[in-house]
């Protein structure tokens, strides 16, 4: 019998590379549902569908084929067979998501996928880390271990600046407000699902919230 380790957190909390981490040292796939909903995000820009209009994401009639590639080390994120790890991260992506993952439609169809691919680890073994916003509460209730990471926004957005190259502070922390307010407006929980420990990785480092996730993990 495998495991489930859900990590769900705002912007900007470290989710990513702390779930790899974790994933790595545990011996654990890894499932990244952000990169999910970025991709199919990225794929309705390249369609034309305008992001802004809830019911042409709605109906966007022929659905592209997503696939997560699961290793901790190296995650990829396909599209029709096409890499789009890099075009994912962009601006146009980062400003759109949140609107795309706020209609129900969406949201429905990629929560059966991960859960394809949570069911599909736990088949072949040890079982998987899937980090998002709603896997505790939404995808996969029976988790395991589940996990809440945040830190205080200032720190949230000054690390995500720093990813993205030292992008320009001020605008960087206006994005990720904007973000969390856009999703805090779905249905999806921003907070802590319920039997989830709250993990604030304020002042630690990257090393010592994946210490303090494996313990709990495996205590
Ligand atoms: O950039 P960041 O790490 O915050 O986000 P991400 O994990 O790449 O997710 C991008 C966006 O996808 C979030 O801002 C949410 O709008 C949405 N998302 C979601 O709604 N549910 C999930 N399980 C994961 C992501």
């Amino acid at each position: 019998h495998g495991v489930v380790v859900a990590i769900d957190g705002p912007s900007g909390s470290g989710k990513s590379s702390t779930s790899r981490g974790v994933a790595a040292d545990l011996g654990l796939r890894y499932l990244d549902t952000g990169a999910q909903y970025r991709a199919l995000t990225w794929w309705m820009i390249e369609h034309g569908v305008d992001v802004d209009d809830a019911a042409a994401i709605a109906s966007a009639s022929l659905w592209p084929r997503l696939e997560s590639g699961t290793d901790p080390e190296a995650p990829t994120i396909t599209v029709d067979g096409r890499r789009v790890d890099a075009e994912i991260r962009g601006q146009a992506v980062t400003d759109a998501v949140s609107r795309v993952a706020g209609v129900q439609t969406v949201r429905n169809r990629l929560i059966e996928l991960q859960r394809e691919y949570i069911r599909a680890a736990l088949a072949e073994g040890p079982g998987v880390v899937a980090e998002g916003r709603d896997i505790a509460a939404v995808v996969w209730p029976v988790a395991d271990t589940k996990i809440y990471l945040t830190a205080d926004q200032a720190v949230r957005a000054a690390r995500r600046g720093a990813e993205n190259g030292g992008a320009d502070l001020i605008k960087t922390q206006a994005d990720l407000a904007r973000r969390d307010a856009e999703d805090a407006l779905t249905t999806r929980p921003l907070d802590a699902a319920p039997g989830a420990v709250v993990v604030d990785g304020t002042h630690l480092s990257l090393a010592d919230v994946i210490a303090r996730i494996v313990e709990i993990a495996t205590e």
